[in-house]
């Protein structure tokens, strides 16, 4: 795979819808729907029915995907084991693959994180809503995004989650102590008004699936979330 170019700071905003919103019969188009109306990266949650109780796809998808474009690819695994199934993503084509922290996830987080650097891809850790910031604070030197869920995965259509701001403010103080640079992404339940609330606790990066995927008018809803 080629190293993705590192274009984006986390000063600037990202939008970055959710395929899982898409209409699966119609994947590529979808996926071009989505570049011409300004997305940023695209986000492909990858659910096993273990770490999460829903199955969506796997690497066979994101490389037909990688094989259509040359977009910037946002892989958020939700199973279990990701360091196993780690080097079928980074040959499908991923650009950032992110990992969860909980411990149901079943994997040792820092030696996945330094296997997905060393593949030449960006590493982004993941935590739950009901899982503390202390959980994650280890790993934060090495990181290149921080995913902060705004709904308990597994489905897309949840309501987002305000009581998790906290979190994004704790991990903004933590970057600026520690002269570290990592994106902050927040994901679920994502529309102008809630993607407003996120960008004033501190997030830079927008992960939207029913408002993006979901309306007719894609470019507008994208240009309404990133000017949030
Ligand atoms: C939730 C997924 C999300 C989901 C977001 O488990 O990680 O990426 O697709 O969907 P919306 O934007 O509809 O909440
Ligand atoms: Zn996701």
């Amino acid at each position: 795979m080629t190293p993705p170019v590192k274009k984006w700071t986390y000063r600037d905003r990202i939008v970055a819808p959710s395929l899982l919103a898409a209409d699966f019969g119609r994947v590529a188009e979808e996926t071009t729907r989505s570049i011409n109306a300004g997305a940023d990266w695209l986000h492909l949650d990858v659910m096993d029915g273990h770490f999460v109780d829903n199955i969506s796809f796997g690497p066979a998808m994101i490389q037909a995907i990688h094989e259509t474009n040359d977009f910037f690819l946002d892989v958020h695994l939700m199973i279990t084991r990701p360091d196993h199934f780690l080097p079928r993503f980074i040959a499908a084509g991923a650009d950032l693959i992110t990992v969860h922290v909980e411990p149901e996830a079943d994997h040792d987080v820092a030696s996945t994180l330094r296997a997905i650097r060393n593949a030449g891809c960006l590493a982004g850790l993941s935590l739950n809503p009901a899982t503390p910031f202390e959980a994650i604070e280890d790993f934060l030197g090495e990181i290149d995004l921080l995913l902060v869920m705004t709904v308990v995965p597994g489905f897309g259509g949840q309501s987002f989650m305000p009581e998790v701001m906290p979190k994004i403010e704790q991990a903004v103080a933590y970057r600026q102590a520690h002269g570290l640079s990592y994106h902050i992404e927040v994901d679920g339940g994502i529309d102008p008004d809630t993607a407003k609330i996120a960008a004033k606790a501190g997030a830079n990066a927008f992960v939207a699936g029913s408002s993006t995927f979901g309306v007719s008018e894609m470019a507008s809803a994208i240009t309404a979330i990133r000017e949030a």
